[in-house]
This record gives structure tokens, C-alpha cells and sequence, in this order.
């Protein structure tokens, strides 16, 4: 076994739950005569996560006592630290259709068959606990609390079987699932690996702390995720075209590592950088970017928070090791990318733009100043907003 092989997915095992040929033909089969669920798009990634063991140690959407317990703990009720609850949800008139020990079919927003879900637990969906924990707040502007108060008011929970993670993926080539990451980094001989999460294009501040955490770790994982964002988000596909020119030409290709990842985001900030952390062990990495703001939406989060609540975790536990990383912009007279942490200069100094006036630049056709975003970047998001 390879040293790479020392890093052991949450909880011990690499969860798979996509079933046999024969037993697909089984479940396709039988699947029309059992209630049909048809899941919102959250519940489509996150059962794509299950599937693929992404989500390890879970093997289904979670249980009422793990709800409780992942809300009020940030702990499965084995122990385990786990941020968020992942459920599957029917409206309480549906659910009263469905008994116990009853399999249902598990369909995506075409109605195609995804699994069957033998039901062992139906339970009131708490969604004003789900969102003051995880979420620290409950108002509609927040685009997760808003997902979650739209799922339905009773959560099923039961033996998941997979038929198909997802029909017609996005980036097949780039969906590698955590055993083929794993591979790869073994095959590579990489012994660290840390994982970069992203949900935007890669700007110089992140390419800078992308490759601040690479020189102290054998490769990097530029990680995007590319299952349900919020609209206003640069979409998936013109991301992966600035990942791939990025890595082409400002990268060392040969410790960069891109791939994608089919989550939802939940912009739950702090509780969501543990859920990314522990996504991306799962993946083989031993180390986790957490820089400013991370998985933050608004104002909902302190600039630090998600740095911070790594500090209340029992880091054997959690086992990947977060890298934490101050704001970063470009120091004018050092010429050079800088945090508070080593340069002192005064704000005049330093290159700060807002999303806002980024998007506007972008879709007035102007390029943002190379300090911020590499003219390449710049020149595909132009087209993109023009297109
Ligand atoms: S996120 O929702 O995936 O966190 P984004 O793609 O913007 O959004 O950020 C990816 C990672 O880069 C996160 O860890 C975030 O904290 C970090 N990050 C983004 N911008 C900066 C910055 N200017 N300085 C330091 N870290 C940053």
C-alpha cells in the first residue's frame, strides 16, 4: 500500500452504493409499480454524493436521530463530526401515501429513475431548526434557508440503492468519483494533496493561495463544484473553460489536478467548510483551502467564520487539515499578491474590487486590471456575458 493510501475516507470506508447490473434490471423493473418521487435539485447532487461515497460515512439520506444530532452537535450520532443534514423530502399528503418498509422510486427532474429508497423512517422535516443551525439564520433571502424551507415537511430515510448517480452528467471526463481520485493521486505518488473548493471563476487572489498551499503539499486538487448554484453564479461550463486555460498556462500541469464536483452548494458558510473538508477527504486529500468568506453568501458570515469553527473541532476526528488563508489582493508596492499577514501597506495600496463592479466590467466588455484576474480569464467571461 501506498502512503497515499494512509488517508482513510470519514469514518473508515469508501461508501458505494450504486447496485449491481442484475440488480438494476431488478429494481428498473419493479420500479413502476412503487410510489414515485420526483427529487428537487439539491437531492439530485446530494444523491449523486452518496452514491459515489462522497459523502462517506453516510449511506442514505440521514435518520431523524442524526438530524437532531448533525443540527444541535455537528456530529453524526456515532460521533463522527458532520455540518449538515442531507434529506430526502416528500410533502406530508405524499407521505402518508408511503409505508413503512415500503421501497419508493427516486426520480430525477425528467423522471428518469435514479434509485429506490426502502422507506424505514418518515419524520417531520424540523426546516426552522435545520436553517438556525446550519444556516445561523432563517430569513428567504438566503438562498440555502430558501432551498430548505422549499423541500417538503416530512424527511424519508431507508436503504438506498443507485441505479444511475446522474443521467447525461456534465464534464463526464472531469466527474471522477472519490475511488478515481484516489487512484490518481496514488498513481501520481502524490503523499499530501490539498483540495481547492470553488464556485467562481479563479481570480488572482485564489490562483495565490492555490499555490501558496502547493508549495507545502505534493499536489493540488482544483476542486470545482458544479451541481446546483444560485443564479447570478458564473455558470459551470464557462468555469471549466478558465480552469483548463488557467491550469494551461499558469499552472505546473504536472501537480495540478482538475476535477469536478457534483454537490449543491448551500452557501451555509462556517458549517459548510466542514462539509467541504470532509467531502474532499473522502476525495484522498489531506488538506482543505479555507480562505476569506468561505461558502458565504451577503452578509449572512464573518469574514473568518468558516475558519473559526474548525478551531471547536477534534482535529483527529475531522482528519483533513484545513489551510487557512487571510483576504489577499494585490499589494501595489510590493508588486506582488500580499495579505494583512506580510505587507502593512495602507488600503490605497491594494487592488480591491467588488463582484459588482467586476460583472460590470465584464459585461461592459472591459477587462478587470491583471492584478485581479488574468487577461485570459478575463477575455472568456467577457465573451461568455456578451454570448
Ligand atoms: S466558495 O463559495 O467556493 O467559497 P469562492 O469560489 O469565491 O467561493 O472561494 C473559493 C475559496 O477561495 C474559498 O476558500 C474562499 O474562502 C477563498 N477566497 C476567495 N477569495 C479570496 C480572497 N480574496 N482571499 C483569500 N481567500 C479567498
Amino acid at each position: 500500500m501506498s502512503h497515499h493510501g494512509l488517508i482513510p475516507p470519514h469514518g473508515g470506508t469508501l461508501v458505494n452504493l450504486v447496485v449491481d447490473e442484475t440488480r438494476a434490471a431488478e429494481l428498473k423493473q419493479q420500479a413502476p409499480q412503487m410510489p414515485q418521487i420526483v427529487l428537487g435539485d439539491r437531492e439530485q447532487c446530494d444523491l449523486e454524493m452518496l452514491a459515489i461515497g462522497a459523502f462517506s460515512p453516510l449511506t442514505s439520506f440521514v435518520g431523524e436521530k442524526d438530524f437532531h444530532s448533525i443540527c444541535d452537535e455537528i456530529k453524526l450520532t456515532k460521533g463522527l463530526p458532520w455540518p449538515a443534514p442531507i434529506t430526502c423530502t416528500v410533502s406530508t399528503a405524499v407521505a402518508d401515501t408511503i409505508d413503512i418498509g415500503q421501497p419508493v422510486a427516486l426520480n430525477d427532474d425528467q423522471n428518469r429513475l435514479l434509485a429506490v429508497l426502502t422507506v424505514s423512517e418518515k419524520y417531520a422535516h424540523d426546516k426552522q431548526k435545520e436553517a438556525e443551525s446550519v444556516f445561523r439564520t432563517t430569513e428567504d433571502a438566503h438562498p440555502g434557508v430558501a432551498v430548505t424551507m422549499q423541500q417538503g415537511d416530512v424527511c424519508l430515510s431507508g436503504k438506498l440503492e443507485v441505479i444511475t448517480a446522474r443521467h447525461d452528467p456534465q464534464f463526464p471526463k472531469h466527474r471522477l468519483t472519490p475511488a478515481q481520485t484516489r487512484a490518481a493521486f496514488d498513481e501520481k505518488g502524490w503523499e499530501t494533496v490539498v483540495a481547492f473548493q470553488t464556485r467562481n471563476p479563479i481570480h488572482r487572489a485564489h490562483e495565490y493561495i492555490t499555490k501558496c498551499a502547493l508549495e507545502i503539499c505534493d499536489g493540488l486538487l482544483i476542486h470545482p463544484l458544479v451541481g446546483q448554484t444560485q443564479k447570478g453564479d458564473i455558470p459551470a461550463d464557462v468555469r471549466m473553460q478558465c480552469y483548463e486555460v488557467l491550469i494551461r498556462d499558469y499552472y505546473s500541469e504536472k501537480n495540478t489536478f482538475l476535477s469536478v464536483l457534483p454537490a449543491a452548494m448551500r452557501y451555509a458558510g462556517p458549517r459548510e467548510a466542514i462539509l467541504h473538508a470532509i467531502i474532499r477527504k473522502n476525495y484522498g486529500c489531506t488538506h482543505f483551502i479555507v480562505g476569506r468568506d468561505h461558502a458565504g453568501v451577503g452578509k449572512y458570515y464573518g469574514t473568518y467564520d468558516a475558519q473559526r469553527i474548525f478551531d471547536d473541532l477534534d482535529p483527529i476526528a475531522l482528519g483533513i487539515t484545513p489551510l487557512k488563508f487571510e483576504h489577499s489582493f494585490w499589494c501595489k508596492k510590493s508588486g506582488a499578491m500580499a495579505s494583512d499577514k506580510t505587507t502593512n501597506s495602507t488600503p490605497e495600496d491594494r487592488v480591491f474590487l467588488s463582484g459588482t463592479k467586476v460583472r460590470e466590467m465584464l459585461a461592459a466588455g472591459e477587462r478587470p486590471p491583471v492584478e485581479f484576474t488574468r487577461p485570459e480569464i478575463a477575455d472568456i467571461l467577457i465573451k461568455a456575458m456578451q454570448g
